[in-house]
């Protein structure tokens, strides 16, 4: 028997209708919260309401393009009509457009940022208004990843997913005197948007059943997260993760400041020791060797 940790309580899932979201719709209903299936592909998100309530929940959905000021502020005023208010916001939506740098166009960072980073903005902005104004709290998930920490071919990717865990931590302060948590997620799952990854060898990373996110999500949402704000998980797989916020690691002092001379005298003997793994798979750090211009090619 499911534990109904969420009972009555409204929860949005934008780009809910497959994939990850779809695994998030699944527990919160199971959880006892009626929810608004989100997505543009409002077909399958059709499929998956009837799914819910087969099983006994409530379920609304909603096709509101949430990469629109205009879509989310329809999407949360549409869960507040149907269910009298929204409790729980769970911002998933994305798209990829993945080129290297060189390659990239503005359409590429213009589209990825802006279902990322401003549909999470637009929805989260029209939730928290809304909860601030029905006085019960609430709880907003957000959607960041490993991607974040650097990920070869995905600059808008990786920026977007950056952009998300930083407001994530903003809002966390900006929302608590309302009652309202603010967390984040970097899920795992074989879902249409894992399909297009290759690790660096070329080959696509291993299965993982896309609906193991959900647990997490219900979890964080429920009162007994009441201690947990402005912090971000690995989920999904076997894992439970917390995703550590940046911090100031080694720091060396001079009280009168650092003038280049005192810099050149110091930073290689002090800071490139201290250089850690970084990029989504945490490979050793690279270029202990240097970075350098390719050899001129012979003509
Ligand atoms: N799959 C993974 O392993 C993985 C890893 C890290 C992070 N994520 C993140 O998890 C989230 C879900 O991804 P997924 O893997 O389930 O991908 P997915 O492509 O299956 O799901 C994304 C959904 O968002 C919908 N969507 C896109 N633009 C929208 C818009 N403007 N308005 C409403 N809906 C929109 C799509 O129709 C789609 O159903 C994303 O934020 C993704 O970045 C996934």
């Amino acid at each position: 028997m499911s534990t109904r940790l969420l009972e009555g309580r409204p929860a949005i899932v934008t780009g809910a209708a497959g994939g990850i979201g779809r695994g998030h719709i699944l527990h919160l209903a199971a959880a006892g919260a009626p929810v608004v299936i989100n997505d543009i592909n409002g077909e399958a998100a059709a499929a998956l309401a009837d799914d819910v309530t087969a099983a006994g929940g409530k379920a609304l959905v909603s096709t509101h393009n949430i990469g629109t000021r205009e879509g989310a502020e329809g999407l949360i005023q549409a869960c507040i009509d149907a269910f009298g208010s929204v409790r729980i916001l769970v911002n998933n939506a994305g798209n990829l457009r993945d080129r290297t740098l060189l390659k990239m166009t503005d359409d590429d960072l213009d589209s990825v940022l802006t279902v990322h980073v401003k549909g999470t903005f637009w929805c989260t902005q029209a939730a928290a208004r809304a909860m601030a104004e029905q006085g019960q709290g609430g709880a907003i998930v957000n959607t960041t990843s490993g991607g974040h920490f650097g990920s070869f071919g995905q600059t808008a990717y990786s920026a977007a997913k950056g952009a998300i865990a930083s407001m994530t931590y903003t809002w966390a302060f900006e929302l608590a005197r309302y009652g309202i948590r603010v967390n984040a997620i970097g899920p795992l799952g074989t879902t249409a948007m894992s399909k297009t990854y290759r690790d660096a060898d070329g080959k696509p990373g291993d299965e993982f059943d896309p609906t193991l996110n959900g647990p997490a999500v219900v979890y964080l949402c429920s009162d007994e997260a009441e201690n947990v704000s402005g912090q971000v998980f690995g989920t999904g797989g076997p894992r439970l993760a917390h995703m550590v916020q940046p911090h100031y690691g080694k720091t060396l002092v001079k009280p009168d400041g650092w003038d280049l001379e005192s810099i050149r005298k110091h930073f290689q003997t002090h800071m490139p020791g201290e250089f850690g793994p970084f990029g989504i798979l945490g490979k050793p750090y690279p270029f202990h060797g240097g970075v350098r211009p390719p050899e001129p090619k012979d003509d």
